[in-house]
């Protein structure tokens, strides 16, 4: 087998947010994949960086009253604390903010503009008087033009499902300052992405994108490849422009030149040479793993900037799903929103590495950590099947035959199977179906403790006599152990770490599955593993709650955002038919922020009608504590299309927004129980 030369890259992480369980899929995917590379005896390269420019993270400097330069040198920090816990091996971890990004950033740009790909022109934007900086869409808040809702950001209303340009907001407000926005004009830099139509079709068919992104990479052919905006105007935190007046890159252009920046300081760091992987010649493979909502970057803007600038392109771009938590995906509100470090700071880090491993393989679909099934999956595979192979085994070994393993057949059928299994094995890790290599495993690790079951070495011990018939299934046990060890390894490398300490070995590659261990001397068992708690996780969706009600806490109020509306006429409110209504289901909404689902019943009086409302009050109230509530809604709305279905009528709230918002809920403790009958409010 010839050693192959592979650099491997996961996305650069925001330098202005905490990693959390969503990403660590995408990290402990990677590392796993390097890992195994690297016990297959290639020369693999694990890099990555933080993703340090940016709008959002100057203003996040700004608020925290420090410069970006501390904000991201602190994040950093925290990044590789909790990355270097979880046993993400990184080769080296850099900065996209450092002089490796700024060189090969401006260098791709000049390269493609002396080539003509870089177009110029005057676009108008929304801009910040009172802030003098223009607003991307997300810090551009205001009415729907549509339907009115309030505290809409960007370019599409979450109520109505309309979508709009952001000067089109009613009463917009800068999130920022909280000014009016202005339009102003100026000059930007657009790179000519359709320049590169021909290639990108070829390359993108041709093995480096996974066929299960080719339709959605279809569409966007289809759609047409425009132009992509890569200027920004100061202020910005970012590198300027070579031969601009105060234009800045685009974080989106210097992010993935950083997989370059950083394997450029790893070149020095360890005398490799930076053009043997980057060259447009290079034989090396280039590998990144992605989650599937940057594809776009990567499978198109990414390979024709390379290309473009005279560079190799990558080999693969290999995305993954989304991490869903007991089903529904992680939220702050919901205090379901997970760091990495409450995990750590009451649970391991490798079960965890373990449970996602069983659960990944190379396609797209999303992920879920079951919490429950976490628990019960991690202690019956690891700490039942794999670590009690050699728990059964070791004592007698130490005890009775002074740690000496006797004369191992390498013939035993099932020394055979298991040492056979290894390019199995090793081709669903090379095709990242974690999932099924793990499933191979632990079917060997049931034969093997079947086999120890049967042979029941503890009742045979208690007969001198049959004491070498005792030795010979210890050490086939062990021997087992040693092989399912190292099939391991990848996915649980401290767990391995272990092992290897046990089995006096130095630290064990792929091919050592093959290495008999006759006559091999272990040292005494010690436990490898404890069960996974139940009470742990608890302690760590507790935490996880308290963390959100600071998450929830209510942003600076802008004064006077929300002036009283128009007057209207008695008559126009007489048109509303207001009535009393039980909630009888409320739900969450895939994929909106701020709305619930309500199914309503409106009582006997009205002949028992049903109607669901979409209710924009997620962020203020758990759907499961509205179940069972009185409350008023306006029965005679005309019903409204949502994106997410129709919404037959409006429940009464009112508050500022966020946690203080309100439905109304006649209560009358005072009154006796309420009627159904006359349920219309007067
Ligand atoms: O989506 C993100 O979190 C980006 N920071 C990923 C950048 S990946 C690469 F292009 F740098
Ligand atoms: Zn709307």
């Amino acid at each position: 087998m010839s050693t192959r030369k592979i650099l491997v890259t996961s996305a650069l992480p925001y330098a202005n947010g905490p990693i959390h369980l969503g990403h660590l899929v995408e990290y402990i995917q990677t590392d796993i994949w390097t890992r195994f590379q690297k016990m297959q005896g290639h020369e693999a390269w694990y890099v990555c960086a933080d993703d340090a420019h940016g709008t959002p993270i100057m203003l996040r400097a700004d608020k925290e009253g420090i410069t970006p330069e501390a904000l991201i040198a602190k994040t950093s920090e925290e990044h590789q604390a909790d990355f270097a816990d979880f046993n993400i091996a990184f080769d080296h971890y850099h900065s996209t903010h450092s002089d490796e990004n700024r060189e090969l950033a401006s260098d791709i740009y000049l390269k493609l503009e002396s080539a003509g790909h870089i177009a110029k022109r005057t676009i108008s934007q929304a801009f910040d008087p009172e802030k003098q900086m223009f607003l991307p869409d997300r810090f551009i808040k205001g009415e729907c033009p549509k339907c009115g809702a309030a505290d809409q950001y960007g370019d599409n209303c979450e109520v109505c499902g309309a979508t709009y340009s952001p000067t089109e907001l009613k009463n917009a407000v800068s999130a920022v300052s909280g000014a009016t926005p202005i339009e102003k004009d100026s000059e930007h830099y657009f790179f000519k992405l359709g320049d590169f139509e021909a290639f990108l079709k070829e390359w993108t068919t041709s093995g480096h994108v996974h066929e299960s992104l080719e339709n959605k990479l279809g569409e966007w052919f289809e759609a047409g490849l425009q132009d992509w905006d890569i200027s920004r105007d100061a202020p910005y935190f970012g590198f300027q422009i070579p031969g601009s007046d105060n234009k800045y890159f685009y974080v989106w252009l210097d992010a993935p030149v950083g997989y370059m920046a950083s394997f450029k300081a790893l070149c020095e760091k360890q005398g490799l040479n930076f053009d043997e992987y980057w060259a447009e010649d290079s034989n090396a493979e280039v590998v990144h793993f992605i989650g599937k909502d940057i594809v776009y970057f990567h499978a198109l803007f990414w390979p024709a900037m390379l290309k473009g600038a005279g560079f190799r392109t990558p080999s693969k771009i290999l995305a993954h799903g989304f991490l869903t938590l007991n089903g529904e995906k992680m939220s702050k509100s919901r205090g379901t929103f997970i760091k990495a470090r409450t995990w750590l700071d009451h649970m391991p880090a490798e079960p965890l590495r373990y449970y996602f491993a069983a659960k990944l393989n190379n396609g797209v679909s999303d992920l879920d950590l079951n919490l429950e099934d976490f628990v019960a999956r991690v202690n019956s595979d690891l700490v039942g099947k794999y670590v009690n192979i050699a728990s059964r085994c070791a004592n007698f070994i130490t005890k009775k035959f002074d740690g000496q393993l006797t004369e191992i057949t390498e013939a035993h059928p099932l020394v055979a199977e298991c040492a056979a299994a290894a390019p199995q094995i090793a081709e669903l890790y090379e095709q990242r179906d974690f999932a099924r290599a793990v499933r191979e495993i632990m079917a060997l690790a049931d034969k093997a403790n079947q086999y120890i079951a049967e042979q029941e070495p503890w009742a045979l011990a208690k007969d001198e006599s049959k004491l070498p018939q005792v030795h010979d299934i210890c050490s086939t046990g062990v021997r087992l152990f040693h092989i399912l060890s190292i099939y391991l390894k990848p996915l649980l490398p401290a767990l391995g770490e272990k092992a290897e300490a046990f089995l006096n070995l130095p630290p064990q590659q792929w091919s050592d599955v093959g290495q008999n261990l006759s006559g091999h001397a272990i040292n005494k068992f010690k436990p490898l593993m404890t069960r996974v708690q139940s009470e742990d996780i608890e302690k760590v969706l507790e935490v996880a709650a308290e963390e959100a009600k600071a998450f929830a806490e209510p942003e600076k109020k802008v004064e006077a955002t929300n002036p009283i509306a128009d007057e209207i006429e008695f008559d126009d409110f007489a048109k509303i038919d207001l009535r009393l209504a039980t909630i009888v289901e409320a739900d969450h909404v895939e994929g909106a922020d701020k709305l619930l689902r309500l199914q309503l019943d409106l009582g006997d009086e009205t002949g028992g009608v049903k109607k669901q409302v979409f209710a924009g009050i997620k962020s203020a109230y758990d759907p499961e504590d509205l179940i069972g509530k009185t409350t008023v809604v306006v029965a005679n709305l005309k019903p409204r299309k949502m994106r997410f279905g129709m919404s037959e009528g409006m429940v009464l709230a009112a508050g500022p927004g966020g946690e203080d918002l309100w439905i109304l809920e006649p209560s009358n403790n005072s009154r006796g129980k309420f009627s159904q009958a006359g349920n219309r409010v007067k």
